[in-house]
């Protein structure tokens, strides 16, 4: 599958019943040559409207640390484990994630990431096949092989979690984001724009 037909493919997915009540598809958004991806749980209310990966308030907040960290978003690709809005922003279900869990395959196979970022549980449990909390699997890479690609995987708290957390105090959940994205090599970023 290439790039443009996975797009095509996703943007009319009605593999689960998310698809009835989704506004847009979020497919993801940045450079096809990234080597790293972040990866959400899935849209919120301004995701749904605009199409966009992190726009809303947890979005800018991840926007903000980001640049704070110096990885620059532009220079990331950004999706979810789903790609349509869960209603009422709950977690998405275990057959929704099934459902779209082969988009995801397909945009890690054509990107070849070096890294994924995990943003909160339900990307860093998939990703990594296990049962345990961000809180424990954070502050570390991790090997792991997905879809077929080997990828180190770090995993970082949800922005959502930071918005109730905002202290800046040094080991609290804000600084230690700061640090986790800080630890994504400018080697990674050198090439590009
Ligand atoms: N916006 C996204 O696109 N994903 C999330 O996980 C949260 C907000």
């Amino acid at each position: 599958m290439t790039w443009d037909e996975l797009e095509v493919a996703v943007r009319g997915c009605v593999k689960c019943p998310l698809h009835l009540t989704r506004t847009n598809v979020v497919f993801g958004e940045g450079p096809r040559e990234s080597s790293v991806l972040f990866v959400g749980e899935g849209p919120g209310a301004e995701e749904d409207v605009s199409g966009r990966p992190f726009v809303g308030r947890s979005g800018r907040l991840l926007s903000q640390l980001m640049e704070e960290a110096s990885v620059p978003r532009e220079s990331v690709f950004i999706s979810n484990v789903v790609r349509c809005r869960p209603p009422e922003n709950r977690a998405p279900k275990p057959g929704e994630v099934s459902a779209c869990l082969g988009w995801l395959q397909e945009l890690v196979w054509l990107l070849r990431p070096e890294i994924v970022v995990t943003v909160g549980n339900v990307p860093s449990r998939l990703f990594l096949d296990t049962k345990e909390g961000i809180t424990s699997l954070r502050g570390r890479f991790h090997r792991a092989v997905f879809a077929g690609v080997e990828v180190l995987v770090r995993p970082i708290f949800h922005p959502s979690y930071l918005l109730r957390n905002r202290s800046r105090e040094a080991g609290k959940p804000l600084d230690l984001t700061l640090e986790d994205l800080r630890s994504l090599s400018s080697r990674t970023f050198r090439d590009i724009p």
